[in-house]
């Protein structure tokens, strides 16, 4: 798709109505003839584009397919996806993403996979990555210190919950520190790494894995169990790209006020969105597993706990996994 092409998407999605061929012309400063020509390629790429005689023409659909084309048409952020890698298939998104790391590429690239053949979870768990999902990372460099960026996890979820509970009214919560959860099933995990100095943080790579038009009758009985994808709980189909968008301008909102200090803001919205705070949980360190209660989210993002023998303590997202018994 040419940058008229996307243009022309960009029109449609505005406008949400009839286009005449003399008004795109118009608008994009070319003539009908190839305004003409440009109405069939995207007629070849899978959009349906009806033409109606006197009012001229109209959006009806468009392919499910996440090329950079088509997220670059519809994309709205300023930073979050300046740049975007689409795949078919790749081992993680989060190892393209790293790579370009290394290198010197800009913050703001998106890495972006219809499906996934090692998407991986916390602790190198599996994450299953069937299409129709969303997996999805971003390469950050943010100029702040490792302990200062320690609570960037939970900036991502509570970005993704506002998203699902403003746009999709799913009652959408955290299990801190990275997951979100729907009736108590897993939707979505969050994979933070990061390449760090002692004092300055190289670069970031934030990694999504959200289940969206998923078939979960597909999925191992194991996942079946504990999993959950948009389009099960809401009963239609997901626009993944419109999605992606709503997820990237929240994030960036949240991203944009986070580097400048005002994290603040967001911790009673993790308390808010938390389904742990005042339950019994078990707490698995690399050492030992143990009962105890969620109190709290502290202002840098850890989580207040209180063991059975009364003694308060706070859990950093790196060293647990905590399970609701
Ligand atoms: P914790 O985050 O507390 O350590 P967790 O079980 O959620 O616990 P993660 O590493 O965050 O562990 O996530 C990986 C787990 O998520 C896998 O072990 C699997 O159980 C589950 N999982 C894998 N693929 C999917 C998916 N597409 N949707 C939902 N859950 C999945
Ligand atoms: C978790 O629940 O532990 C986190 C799952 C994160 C999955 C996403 S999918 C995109 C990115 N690439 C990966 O390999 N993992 C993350």
């Amino acid at each position: 798709m040419n940058k008229i092409e996307v243009n022309i998407i960009k029109l449609f999605e505005m406008q949400n109505g009839n286009l005449s061929g003399a008004q795109l012309s118009q608008l994009l400063g070319v003539s009908r003839t190839a305004i003409w020509k440009h109405i069939n390629n995207l007629r070849e790429q899978g959009y349906i584009i009806q033409a109606i005689p006197g009012q001229g023409y109209r959006l009806i659909n468009k392919p499910d397919k996440l090329t950079s084309s088509e997220i670059r048409a519809v994309l709205e952020t300023q930073l979050l996806g300046n740049q975007i890698i689409a795949l078919e298939e790749t081992d993680s998104t989060n190892d393209v993403a790293k790579d370009y790391g290394k290198q010197d590429t800009a913050e703001g690239l998106l890495v972006i996979a219809e499906r996934q053949t090692r998407g991986r979870g916390r602790r190198g768990r599996n994450w299953l990555s069937e299409p129709g999902g969303l997996y999805f990372s971003l390469l950050l460099r943010p100029k702040l210190s490792l302990a200062e960026v320690s609570t960037i996890t939970l900036l991502v979820a509570i970005s993704i919950v506002q998203v699902l509970r403003k746009d999709y009214q799913l009652p959408a919560v955290i299990k801190w520190p990275n997951d979100i959860l729907i009736d108590n099933r897993k939707v979505c995990g969050i994979l933070t790494e990061l390449s760090a100095d002692p004092e300055t943080i190289k670069y970031l790579v934030l990694g999504i894995g959200l289940n969206c038009n998923s078939a979960t009758d597909n999925w191992p009985e194991e996942i079946k169990a504990i999993a959950t994808s948009l389009s099960h709980v809401l009963g239609y189909h997901i626009d993944r790209i419109k999605l992606l968008n709503q997820l990237l301008l929240q994030l960036e909102t949240n991203y944009l006020n986070f580097i400048k200090g005002e994290f603040g803001q967001l911790i009673p919205l993790a308390r808010e969105y938390s389904c742990l705070l005042g339950k019994n949980i078990t707490v698995n360190t690399h050492h030992q597993t143990y009962t105890a209660k969620a109190i709290d989210i502290n202002s840098d993002g850890s989580l207040l706990i209180q063991k059975e023998n009364g003694k308060l303590t706070n859990l950093w997202a790196a060293d647990v996994s905590v399970r609701q018994p």
